[in-house]
Formats: structure tokens, sequence, C-alpha cells
């Protein structure tokens, strides 16, 4: 995939939304139960819907939500867990080995999924398929991956408002991208600052809550995939606990550290003071510190906003180190050298 096709599907993030919001879902009938529990699988870029899913539902539902990532099941997935095995390619073998535990432990399961195997086994087994559309890279179908969970969330009333929550999300990327598009240059361009600013340095992502963790977790990753350099992330209060020591040495390390602040002004006010003292503590021993303030009123808007920067700013910082950000070519190794085995 070339770098203005990876352009391309960034740009496109909110329409991907709004097909799926327009698509819809529907369920046949025996989907409708009192679930005890809900577990997502998947992988990668195909596992983190899970993640916004779950994070959502804390808010929102009655159910717990976990997410496996993992070859197995939990134990305590039986006929009263629901099930939503997510794989973009239909094919990552860990997911499609959760999916014969979860047969096996008799759970109800959906399967999302461009096809592969998934699709067919799916199917084969009588259960529901979401098919969503097939040739992207999966951290660029994020929109595809994501809209499905959370229109069957509603439909099974285990969340209200998804759709309303999605639509505010389609307004608020469409206007973030605006001003964070190829088409707008350094330095009106903040994706593109923070971008200069990560480039010969280790970014690190402090999420301010549990709630913007997710959103911290995107950023790692797509730094990861798409400019193939490594980041870590923590979150408010837990890294008031441990990681706010660890500023001490070696220095010259610290010296190449680019601290980025993923905030919400929902945040805990307790949070907030937190942060600012953070920020003193470690501001004279590192490059740089960025913050950056969730925009929109929902937390699905909310999550978005953040991951979108990030999405952007992972991108012009391939195009900094003058890489390609969408081949993944050692996860393409790995999935390779396993299939041979
Ligand atoms: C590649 C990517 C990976 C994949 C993961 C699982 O863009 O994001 O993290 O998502 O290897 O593959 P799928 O999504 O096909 O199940």
């Amino acid at each position: 995939m070339t770098v203005e096709k990876m352009a391309e599907y960034l740009w496109g993030l909110p329409e991907q939304f709004a097909s799926i919001l327009e698509q819809g879902i529907s369920l046949p009938v025996k989907y409708q139960h009192n679930y005890s529990n809900i577990v997502v699988t998947g992988l990668g870029g195909s596992a983190i819907g899970g993640d916004i899913i779950r994070t959502y539902a804390l808010q929102k539902a009655q159910v717990p939500v976990i997410v496996n990532r993992d070859y197995d099941m939990p134990n305590f997935v039986n006929s009263d867990s629901l099930v939503l095995t997510v794989s973009y390619s239909g094919n990552t073998e860990e997911t499609l080995s959760a999916y014969h535990h979860a047969r096996t432990q008799g759970a109800a399961i959906i399967a999302v999924t461009s096809g592969g195997k998934l699709a067919d086994i799916a199917r084969q087994d009588g259960y529901g398929v979401v098919k969503i559309p097939g040739g992207l890279a999966p951290r660029a179908a994020t929109g595809y991956l994501f809209a499905p969970l959370a229109l069957i969330f509603e439909e099974l009333g285990i969340v209200k408002g998804a759709k309303t929550d999605l639509k505010e999300t389609v307004q608020v990327l469409k206007a973030i991208r605006e001003g964070i598009h190829p088409g707008v240059d350094f330095p009106e361009n903040q994706a593109r600052v923070i971008a200069r600013e990560m480039k010969d340095s280790l970014p690190i992502i402090w999420g301010s809550s549990a709630r913007s963790e997710t959103a911290a977790m995107r950023w790692k990753t797509q730094i990861n995939e798409n400019a193939k350099s490594p980041t870590y992330y923590n979150i408010f209060p837990e890294l008031n606990h441990n990681e706010i020591v660890g500023f001490g040495m070696p220095k010259d390390l610290l010296a190449r550290l680019v601290i980025i602040i993923l905030r919400d002004p929902a945040d805990h006010p307790q949070v907030k003071k937190r942060i600012e003292i953070s920020k003193e503590i470690v501001r004279s021993h590192v490059k740089k510190i960025v913050e950056i303030q969730a925009q929109g009123e929902s937390f699905l808007a909310k999550f978005y906003s953040l991951a979108y920067m990030g999405d952007y700013a992972s991108f012009y910082l391939a195009l900094e180190y003058g890489i390609n950000p969408s081949p993944v070519e050692t996860i393409d190794y790995l999935k390779a050298e396993l299939a041979k085995a």
C-alpha cells in the first residue's frame, strides 16, 4: 500500500462510521439474551475496538465486558456469554483458536470480519457474521471494526445512545481532519508539529484516566506500526505510583523522551492536579511535554478525537523518517513463519 493510500484511509475514517451507521446491523432474535458477560476476542488492530467498547460499556452497561487477546477463552465463558470474535483478515490464528474455544464452551458467537476462515467457519456453524469491507490495513479500518460492536451493543440493549455518539464522532473527526490532513503544512498542522517533536526521540504516552487508556494504547500501536518506532504508554493515577519515580537515570536517555499527555476536560479534579505536579517533576529531565485535549461530548467522540491525532502524528513521523507507514513486514514475517510450523 502506498503512502497516498494510507493518507486516503486516514482521511476516510469518519466515512467508515457513517457507512456502518447507514448499513445498520440486524441480528437474529436468538441473540436477545440476558448475558452474564461479554468477551471481545481479537489481536492488534482488530482487538482495540474491543477496548473501546469495554471502556464505553464501563459507563453505560450493566454487564462486564472483557477483551481477550489469546488462543484460549477465559474459563468463565459459558452459554450465558456473548463472544464477539473480531479479525479483519479472518485468518489470525489466535482468534480462530479462541473462536473454537468459545464454541466448545457454548457461548453465543458473532464474528466481525472482512472474510477469511473466520467468516466461513462462523457461517457453517450458524453464527452471526458481520461482514465489513476488506482491502485495508486492519489499523486503517478501525471505523469498520469498531462501529459494528457499538451497534451490536445497542441492538442487544446493552448500551443506549451508541448511534447518537457515533454520529457525534463523525462530526468531530470531520472538523479535526481539516486542520491535520497532508494539505496543511508545518507549523499550522498540529499532527506534523508533534511528529517533528517525536522524531529521534522516545515518545511516552500518558493517558489521563482509564477512559483515555485505549487512546494511549492506540497512539502506541500506531507509532509502532506506522513509524516502525518504539514507544510506551501508561495512565494516571497509576503512573504516579511507580513510573514517576523513574526519571532519575540514565540522563541521556531521559533527555530524549517526549511525554505526550492525552487529557479530557472531564478528568477527575485530583487527576488534573496530579498531571500538573507530574509535569513539574519530569520537565527538566525530558526533551518536551506535549498535551492534547479531547474534543466532543460523548466518550466515543472524545476517544476518537485523541486517537485521530495519534493516527496522523504517527503517519507524519513515518514520513519524517522517510519510510512508508503502510507495510508491517515484521508482522507478516511472524505470521508466515508460524504458518510454516
Ligand atoms: C496491521 C495490524 C495488526 C493486525 C493483527 C491481527 O495493520 O494492525 O495489528 O490487526 O495482526 O490481524 P487481523 O486484524 O487480520 O485479525
